[in-house]
């Protein structure tokens, strides 16, 4: 309820084209929060423009487009990143689709906003944050739970010393949808060419940023992974396929400033 005795709007806001890749479980989370932001940000700093979005499958990039509003459909993202009036390239697709779409939009002057995690390993983030960091434009990898208020609280509960010297960082991220009972098939998400990894990357990501973000850099690590259900079937049918990537992981770090930590996905 304070929020709507802030501040309020002095100036009309630009407004900022939108161009989305991917229009499935992040494509419309994205969309929905650009929706919203005009008014639950307020005042805004900038007003998004739904000017494209971009999927695999023609009939529901237009569907998605028709259903969220967006001005244009794609499936080819470097048709997408021609279009001029997209200023802030969103990638929420696949992780293997994260590097080179996001290095294009960078080098075409876009701001970019990426999903994590970032790439599917370091030596691709490196390089997109190499070319990140030459290009004037804000870059950001899409760590949600930064902006949660629990966690708004808790880091300023810390910078502010109310909690004292900070020993010991615990953070578990459970998600059991891939457990047998559930029958998940054999998604990119379990796929090591299309996602890096398994929990690691898809939950141990955004604990691995809240670490570093509530504690600091970490500076060893100890851990294992282990992959429990090591075949499952296609999602499209025809048999089963491996899985090359983590089911879950474990480890134990030290932080460089003498805190210790535990992480589990
Ligand atoms: N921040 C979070 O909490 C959170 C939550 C879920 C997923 N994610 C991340 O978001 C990303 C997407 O996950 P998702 O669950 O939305 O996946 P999804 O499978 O639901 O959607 C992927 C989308 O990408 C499109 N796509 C795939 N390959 C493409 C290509 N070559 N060209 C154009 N479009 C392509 C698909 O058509 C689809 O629309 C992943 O990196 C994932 O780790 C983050």
């Amino acid at each position: 309820f304070t929020t709507m005795t802030g501040e309020k709007v002095r100036s009309e806001a630009p407004e900022i084209g939108v161009g989305m890749l991917g229009y499935a479980f992040m494509g419309k989370a994205h969309t929905n929060a650009y929706k919203t932001i005009p008014y639950m940000i307020y005042p805004p700093p900038a007003i998004p423009k739904l000017v494209g979005i971009c999927g695999l499958v023609e009939s529901e990039a237009a569907e998605a487009a028709r259903r969220y509003g967006y001005e244009n459909y794609y499936t080819d993202w470097r048709k997408m990143l021609e279009n001029d009036k997209i200023q802030l390239f969103d990638n929420g697709g696949p992780n293997d689709i994260h590097p080179e779409p996001c290095i294009t939009a960078l080098q075409a002057g876009k701001h970019v906003i990426c999903e994590k995690p970032m790439a599917r390993n370091a030596k691709e983030a490196r390089k997109m944050l190499e070319v990140a960091q030459k290009a004037s434009v804000k870059h950001m990898v899409a760590f949600n739970y930064r902006f949660l208020p629990a966690i708004c609280q808790a880091k300023k509960l810390i910078e502010s010393g109310a909690l004292g010297q900070i020993y010991h960082f615990r953070a578990q991220y459970l998600q059991e949808w891939i457990m047998p009972h559930y029958g998940t098939p054999r998604i990119w998400r379990l796929d090591k060419e299309s996602a890096g990894s398994g929990a690691l990357g898809d939950l141990g990501a955004h604990i691995i940023d809240l670490g570093r973000f509530l504690i600091g850099e970490m500076k060893s690590v100890s851990a294992v992974t282990r992959t429990f259900i090591e075949e499952r079937l296609l999602p499209e049918g025809g048999g089963t396929a491996k899985v090359d990537v983590d089911d879950a992981f474990v480890a134990t770090v030290e932080f460089e400033n003498g805190a210790i930590g535990t992480l589990e996905a």
